[in-house]
């Protein structure tokens, strides 16, 4: 499913409001509700507005277990942490003093020690036995202007990974590794939305959703849930060339 907002504002209303619905779901027929969030800084907005007064009384956040969808292997305090970002605009407004948060353990320095510690965590946390993949509740992903999504960036070693459920990524571009669920993860996931924004990201959106699949080239692509909705919210200037 494709919804395209006016602004960011009314995207964000929205998702909200989708978050809410699917966190009350889940924890109604199963006691929580088991997230990932999305980094970078289109979700800034959502998760603010998540913690504001409209919806953080809407949802029992004790009962909320928060993953992320990839990390930047930096300190959890660093400017470019997407845990720092979710604290910042998430967890701290959200005043709760005992959120569940699984973030990566960045600060073990060894960025493949980082995503083993991570996937056990997962698996525990899941009760997974050997092959088996988590199912989010939820997984939002953003996506980048060169089409990737999480750290799954194109011609990266970790699109091919079929096995692992965490992994490290060596981004040549970026010159550096960066963490990420894989996607036989992601695609596990009951329920994924994708949040694109910003008409730079027009082009790739039209290649992503309507060109050939090349997921080498758009990762994005590769985001195909065996059993679960997909669902895509944009505002009008990243959809221009979708019509
Ligand atoms: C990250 C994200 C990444 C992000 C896209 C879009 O760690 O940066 O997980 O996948 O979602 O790069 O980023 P923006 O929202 O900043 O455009």
């Amino acid at each position: 499913m494709i919804k395209v907002f006016p602004d960011a504002k009314e995207l964000n209303k929205f998702a909200a409001e989708t978050f809410i619905k699917i966190g009350n779901s889940a924890i109604e027929r199963r006691g929580r509700f088991a997230l990932a969030l999305a980094g970078g800084s289109t979700p800034k907005s959502l998760y603010r507005l998540l913690a504001g007064k409209n919806f953080k009384n809407k949802l029992d956040w004790k009962r909320v277990f928060f993953f992320f969808g990839d990390e930047r292997n930096v300190s959890p305090d660093d400017e470019r942490s997407n845990f720092r970002m979710a604290n910042e605009n998430l967890f701290a407004p959200l005043c709760e003093n005992a959120l569940n948060v699984f973030r990566w353990r960045t600060e073990l320095g060894d960025a493949r020690k980082t995503a083993e510690v991570y996937e056990q965590s997962i698996k525990r946390f899941f009760g997974l036995a050997e092959n088996e993949f988590p199912r989010f509740d939820l997984i939002l992903l953003g996506m980048g202007a060169d089409g990737h999504t999480a750290s799954l960036f194109p011609e990266t070693e970790a699109l091919r990974e079929t096995e692992k459920i965490a992994a490290v990524n060596w981004v040549e571009r970026l010159k550096e590794f960066r963490l990420t669920l894989t996607f036989p993860a992601i695609n596990n996931a009951a329920v994924v939305i994708f949040l694109v924004t910003g008409a730079e990201k027009a082009k790739t959106f039209k290649e992503v959703l309507r060109g050939r699949f090349q997921p080498e080239k758009f990762p994005s692509q590769a985001v195909k849930l065996i059993k679960g909705d997909l669902i895509w919210l944009t505002d009008e200037k990243a959809a221009q060339f979708l019509a």
